[in-house]
């Protein structure tokens, strides 16, 4: 089955566009400035900003983010084997593996500690051997990023100690859950682990973690209204939804993309029964003419006709199921966006062509490129590689600075913001260079090679040669190596669903006096955190009520930029 969903994004290859086509020289060139964009951000970052989470690019310094261990650097680090420099990928991995340290009073986001620590780590951890690292004994099953990929986890699943399986939003790294954490989270938030925790249960035979998963995904699911709609925060005590406005894009998306690659990766039907499920329900609820939109997941009835960056996955997500044509037409109109502004706005309202005020920046996110690229793999229409020339064109003419690439503040300014979020060397970059790199390793799969490293493992190990899913921060997992330690049973868990309750979570601590004077609280503004229950939709940090913005028939006021 696993094989049958990928191979249909492979095979199902049809042309409806027809690009003017690129010259394999053209495709040389673009590849080489995606490569020299990544050095300009990378190198900038270790010479200004390491060791803070993240570069400054316009005071050309560099600050603390999401947490305080180096968050660009991890998420970064695959970027580096991907681009075939895997000296420096060694060096990284041997800096992390001796300098990372999670025991630290600081409260952080579980879901972007989850997507972008636990799933760098364990990414680069199933890469080290291609990189030629010399791996323990026993590796993939062991090893020093795997163990830090799991001390992270680990530091996360108090969080998931509620009675509903759903977990917080915030946990203190030393001390669990915060005595005054809101309740209430977003429903990406909560169904966006399966991938990582999925994988380490899967490596050291540690249940604890996949069963977390999937308590948090069967939350979910028994939450899902009598549309067969979510909402997009819950309150993770009651289970009741407090924000309903259901949509594929901000505080939702991954939850999606999560069943259907977790049911890839780890051969689950029942992940991929429910995103069958849902899929069904986006199409004929949210989709207007191409784009997608927001509506009440009770009633059905559009209430934000708003396309959103964050929504741009869903036609990568469309591909890897095998709906080309539906995919394609959507990412035109999303590319139309593009081509209009030079960038993406955050929020961008269908029926007017404009972007929400106060919500018009574009922070270098991945999702267009992200799409473009599934839809090339699949249709080898030189029209994706257009999006992506488009895309490495605007950012290297208005994103670039003398120490970076820095966040647009407005698509119609183009005035930039002293910020390179982590996921620009992550993802942005990444799937810019596998778009335009034809046979990256990435891209190949191949049956026939069986990398056995030690005799003990699993016969069906088969490293580095089934192909990767990505997790949601680009990070690739190896669908080989999720099959080479003999003590997993992925193929069992679903029935231990009812064993949840017997989770052994970290006790919590009590909270001691604070004598850390480093001790922060990163809540940045996108997190998934509380939200006051009479606002529409809670995105980003920021409150969106509905406005006469957002009024009228739809129909007929869409517009194509
Ligand atoms: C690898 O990255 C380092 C740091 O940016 C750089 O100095 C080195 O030239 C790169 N090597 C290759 C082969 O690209
Ligand atoms: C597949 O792996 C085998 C064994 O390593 C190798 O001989 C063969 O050339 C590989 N095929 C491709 C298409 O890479
Ligand atoms: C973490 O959050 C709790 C509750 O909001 C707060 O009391 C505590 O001081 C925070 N800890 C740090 C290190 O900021």
């Amino acid at each position: 089955m696993r094989g049958d969903i990928v191979l249909s994004a492979y095979f199902l290859s049809l042309s409806i566009i027809f690009g003017n086509s690129m010259t394999e020289d053209e495709i040389e060139k673009y590849r080489q400035k995606t490569k020299a964009m990544f050095y300009h951000g990378y190198d900038s970052y270790l010479q200004y900003a390491y060791p803070y989470d993240e570069l400054k690019p316009l005071s050309c310094s560099g600050h603390d983010t999401w947490g305080s261990y180096s968050l660009t650097l991890i998420d970064a680090l695959d970027t580096l084997l991907i681009l075939g420099n895997a000296s420096e990928f060694r060096r990284v991995s041997k800096l992390l593996s001796e300098t990372l340290n999670f025991d630290m009073d600081i409260n952080v986001s579980v879901f972007e500690t989850n997507i972008r620590v636990v799933g760098g780590l364990l990414s680069a951890h199933l890469l080290a051997q291609r990189a030629g690292v010399k791996v323990e004994e026993g590796w993939p099953c062991h090893g020093p990023l795997l163990r830090l990929a799991v001390d992270a986890a680990e530091r996360l699943l108090p969080a998931f100690n509620t009675p509903t399986g759903m977990p917080y939003g915030t946990v203190n790294l030393r001390y669990g859950v915060p005595p005054s954490e809101t309740s209430i989270t977003c429903t990406a938030g909560c169904g966006t682990f399966i991938i990582e925790f999925g994988t380490i249960s899967a490596l050291t035979g540690d249940k604890r973690f996949i069963n977390a998963a999937f308590g948090a995904l069967e939350g979910l699911w028994k939450s899902r209204s009598k549309l067969g709609l979510v909402g997009n925060h819950i309150d993770v005590l009651s289970g009741k939804w407090t924000a309903q406005d259901a949509g594929i894009g901000a505080g939702v998306d991954s939850y999606f993309e999560y069943l259907l690659k977790g049911g890839i990766l780890f051969g689950l039907p029942k992940l991929v029964d429910m995103f069958k499920e849902f899929y069904g329900k986006v199409e004929q609820y949210l989709k207007i003419s191409d784009w997608y939109v927001w509506a009440h997941m009770e009633k059905g009835q559009v209430t934000m006709p708003i396309f959103q960056s964050l929504d741009a996955y869903w036609p990568g997500l469309q591909t890897l199921w095998g709906d080309i044509g539906p995919a394609s037409r959507t990412l035109q109109k999303y590319h139309s966006v593009w081509r209009h502004f030079g960038f993406i706005p955050e929020f961008y309202q269908i029926a007017s062509g404009e972007p929400y005020s106060g919500r018009a920046g574009y922070p270098l996110r991945p999702e267009l490129i992200e799409s473009a690229m599934y839809l090339y793999r699949a249709t080898k229409d030189p029209y994706f590689l257009e999006v992506g020339r488009d895309m490495l064109h605007s950012i290297e003419s208005s994103a670039r600075t003398p120490c970076g690439y820095a966040t647009i503040k407005d698509v119609k300014t183009h005035e930039k913001e002293d910020r390179m979020e982590s996921f620009f060397l992550a993802e942005t970059t990444k799937y810019l260079y596998l778009l335009f790199d034809e046979h990256n390793f990435i891209h190949q799969r191949n049956e026939s090679e069986h990398h056995q490293t030690t005799s003990s493992l699993s016969l069906s190990c088969t490293t580095g040669s089934a192909g990767y899913v990505f997790n949601t921060e680009a990070h690739p997992i190896d669908v080989g190596a999720v099959h080479c330690c003999p003590s997993s049973r992925l193929t069992h868990v679903p029935e231990e669903l009812k064993f949840r309750h017997l989770f052994n979570v970290r006790t919590k601590e009590p909270l001691k006096e604070n004598s850390d004077t480093d001790a922060k609280t990163f809540t940045g503004a996108y997190t998934c955190k509380a939200r006051p229950f009479h606002k529409k939709l809670s995105v980003l940090g920021a409150f969106f009520e509905g406005s006469k913005e957002f009024s009228g028939d739809l129909d007929e006021q869409i517009i194509d930029p």
